[in-house]
């Protein structure tokens, strides 16, 4: 488990090594101020998609999320946050077309509620965050998502601990699936995952191979209380930092 620390991501373009991986948990909700200073970064497109949300909440914690995502990424890209370009793959998994040094720089980002993940590493990686509550039909999802042995080691729980462990393995699995930029419905069953609470979170098996999982690391995030996190990516030995981003840091 990965504690948040304080901080700001600062000019990172030379001094990020090609081991780091670096998470930053941000709060959506801004004041009118800085959503008009979030909201001249978006691209047209990304205004655009904005604009189609029915729900006025939305479109605001939309704006946060893209405009946050601009500002920590041009830190690390050292390219203002309005100059971005993004380019998506086939699933939907929005990449940077270039970085200032021209090394290859990744993220990828989720959001629940008023939380923001974005995370930020040299090879393709995914995270995933969701707020803990009671998921009453859970088993009805999970036997369509999850495999048998994952949902094994959910119903060995005690009944007050599997609503947590499902949406644990949720968002471990999920964040493998964006790892790789596939969708939850089309490659949930190619990654098999640890659920029990107190163990480390591991890959257990990649397409069917056991052996496959060795090549991915797997990171259970602590964040806020009541939400839960993972972050996956191929490799091992990476040097994980997780950060809160200070509302204050945060202009563009
Ligand atoms: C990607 C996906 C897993 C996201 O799930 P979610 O719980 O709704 O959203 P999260 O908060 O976890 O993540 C959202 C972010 O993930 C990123 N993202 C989008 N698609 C992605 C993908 N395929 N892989 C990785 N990351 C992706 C985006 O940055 C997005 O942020 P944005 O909303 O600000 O653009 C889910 O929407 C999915 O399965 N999509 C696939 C759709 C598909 O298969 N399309 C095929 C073409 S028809």
């Amino acid at each position: 488990m990965v504690p948040p620390v304080p901080g700001r991501p600062r000019s990172h373009s030379a001094g990020f090594g090609r081991r780091d991986l670096h998470v930053w948990k941000a709060d959506l909700d801004a004041s009118p101020g800085r959503l008009a200073r979030f909201e001249q970064t978006l691209g047209p497109d990304e205004r655009a998609r904005i604009g189609r949300l029915r729900a006025e909440a939305d479109r605001r914690r939309a704006t946060a999320s893209r405009g946050l995502l601009r500002h920590v990424l041009s830190e690390y890209a050292g390219i203002p946050a309005a100059e971005l370009r993004f380019a998506y793959g086939p699933a939907g998994k929005p990449e940077l077309t270039e970085s200032a040094d021209g090394a290859s720089l990744y993220f990828n980002t989720a959001h629940s509620g008023d939380v923001l993940l974005v995370a930020v590493g040299r090879a393709s990686l995914g995270v995933d965050v969701e707020r803990v509550r009671p998921i009453a039909r859970w088993e009805r999802v999970a036997r369509r998502a999850f495999s048998e042995n994952e949902m094994r080691q959910i119903q060995a729980l005690p009944p007050e601990l599997r609503s947590e462990a499902f949406i644990t393995c949720w968002t471990r699995k999920e964040a493998c699936v964006k790892a790789v930029g596939e969708g939850v419905w089309s490659a949930f069953g190619r990654f098999e995952v640890s659920v029990t609470p107190g163990q480390p979170a591991k890959v257990l098996s990649v397409d069917g191979a056991p052996a496959l999982a060795a090549d991915w690391s797997l990171y259970h995030l602590e964040l806020v209380p009541h939400f839960v996190g993972a972050l996956a990516i191929r490799g091992t030995g990476w040097q994980l930092r997780v950060s809160t981003l200070r509302p204050a840091e945060a202009r563009t």
